[in-house]
């Protein structure tokens, strides 16, 4: 009896951690480390979102970890995607790579925007206008570099914006269809 039940518990175990390693279509090391990084951004996205939409009320604590989070995983984002990682199952197009330069400011403004996002948290919500929105459409496009004090220039809807436009932006240049 404890004998089945022991090896009824080792077969469950066995199945959890096939269901754990195909939860990215398959992916494991780096490529998994980028996807599991990836989805850890979009649950603060869904934090951020209706909280920067006035829909939850405001929360200086829960907005730093978030855009922190997303902080923390644009600074070792470019560590993520070494050289001849794409293909199946991964979706990062080869352009990661041929377009190097321009994926790794992509990164390097998903940092210093949510950055400056978490240090505006105690501000409450702060509401951008023409100049501002403007200012940030430059910063996306690269136009103009985001440094450390135009970012600060920024009202904290204008930085949540720009966070978004960049994780769209890089997707909708790297990254591919579904292989
Ligand atoms: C510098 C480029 C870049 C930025 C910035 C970026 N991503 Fe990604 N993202 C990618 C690439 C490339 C892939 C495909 C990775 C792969 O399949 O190997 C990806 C994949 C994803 C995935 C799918 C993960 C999976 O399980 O397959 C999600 C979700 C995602 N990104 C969310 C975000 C969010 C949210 C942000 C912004 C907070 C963001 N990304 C910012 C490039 C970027």
């Amino acid at each position: 009896m404890a004998k089945s039940l022991i090896a009824l518990a080792a077969g469950a175990a066995v199945v959890a951690s096939a269901i754990a390693a195909v939860s990215h279509t398959g992916a494991t090391g780096v490529v998994l480390q980028r996807m599991e990084a990836m989805s850890e951004m979009s649950a603060s996205m869904r934090v951020l979102g209706p909280m920067m939409q006035g829909r939850t009320d405001w929360n200086a604590d829960a907005l730093r970890a978030a855009a922190e989070l997303i902080a923390g995983h644009g600074a070792e984002m470019t560590e993520l995607f070494p050289e001849g990682t794409g293909g199946a199952p991964s979706r990062a197009t080869p352009a990661v790579w041929s377009e190097w330069d321009e994926f790794a400011r992509l990164a390097d403004l998903l940092k210093a925007a949510s950055t400056a996002l978490a240090a505006s948290a105690d501000q409450g919500m702060v509401a951008g206008d023409a100049e501002s929105s403007s200012l940030a459409g430059e910063l996306s496009a690269g136009t103009r570099a985001a440094t450390e004090a135009l970012l600060a220039q920024l009202p904290n809807g204008e930085l949540f914006r720009l966070v978004n436009q960049t994780c769209s932006g890089c997707h909708s240049k790297y990254r591919g269809r579904r292989n």
